[in-house]
């Protein structure tokens, strides 16, 4: 599985970079505006960070204004994804870029029907929103196998990345329901690791190793 993270903060990025965890990056509008930051600067700052895919969203909400916009955006680096809204403008878009050879990543999904459309049109990426449907009381881990059925089904080379992660079961759901990549929000990446057995375990480790008196440098 894919790891991606959900952040416009360049700090971050860097850091979580450096573990070599990362495959990619994700950004949206919301996330933008939090880093309080110049859009098409940070994109360009990403991808000089991350070899690998780096997800840039379109503002605009018509087909033409987001062929404008992601023309723009797609020129910033070659691992740029372009980022579309699961609308019928979006979709249009979307067949629009990926005919052009130009990456997608369609968002804002919260059905199958939707997820089927989006692979219709040849996305790259499809972005199923897992939180915000555990929210309304849907489980959006039933979402993700779904569509992994669909897509396997047809065999649609379109690849599920699991987003609106909110906690480190959804990491670990999301890989055992077939998702090709998560993008995760950098406090859950972190917590991933994390696990009080394993602090425990080590102290233990550590005490015992000084009581041997030994080095091993
Ligand atoms: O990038 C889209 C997605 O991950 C947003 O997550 O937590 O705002 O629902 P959230």
């Amino acid at each position: 599985m894919k790891f991606f993270v959900d952040t416009a903060l360049i700090d971050e990025i860097v850091e979580l970079n450096d573990t070599g965890m990362l495959d990619g990056v994700t950004t949206n509008p919301s996330l933008i505006a939090k880093s309080g930051r110049d859009f098409k600067q940070v994109i360009a700052e990403i991808c000089k960070i991350i070899a690998g895919p780096v997800s840039a969203e379109v503002a605009a909400t018509d087909f033409a204004g987001m062929v404008a916009e992601g023309e723009v955006l797609a020129k910033i680096a070659d691992n740029v994804v372009i980022k579309v809204p699961l609308t019928y403008d979006g979709l249009k878009a979307c067949r629009h870029f990926t005919g052009a050879g130009i990456k997608t990543n369609v968002t804002l999904c919260f059905s199958a029907n939707q997820a089927l459309l989006a692979a219709k049109v040849g996305a790259t990426y499809i972005s199923p929103f897992i939180g915000r449907l555990d929210d309304t009381n849907i489980d959006g881990m039933e979402l993700i196998a779904d569509i992994r059925t669909i897509y396997d089904n047809y065999g649609f080379a379109t690849q599920i990345l699991a987003a609106s992660i909110r906690g480190a079961n959804h990491v670990s759901d999301a890989a055992l329901s077939g998702a090709d990549v998560a993008t995760i929000p950098p406090g859950v990446l972190r917590k991933l690791y994390d696990h009080p057995l394993t602090d425990k375990g080590l102290a233990a480790f550590v005490k015992d190793w000084a009581s041997t008196g030994q080095s091993i440098l």
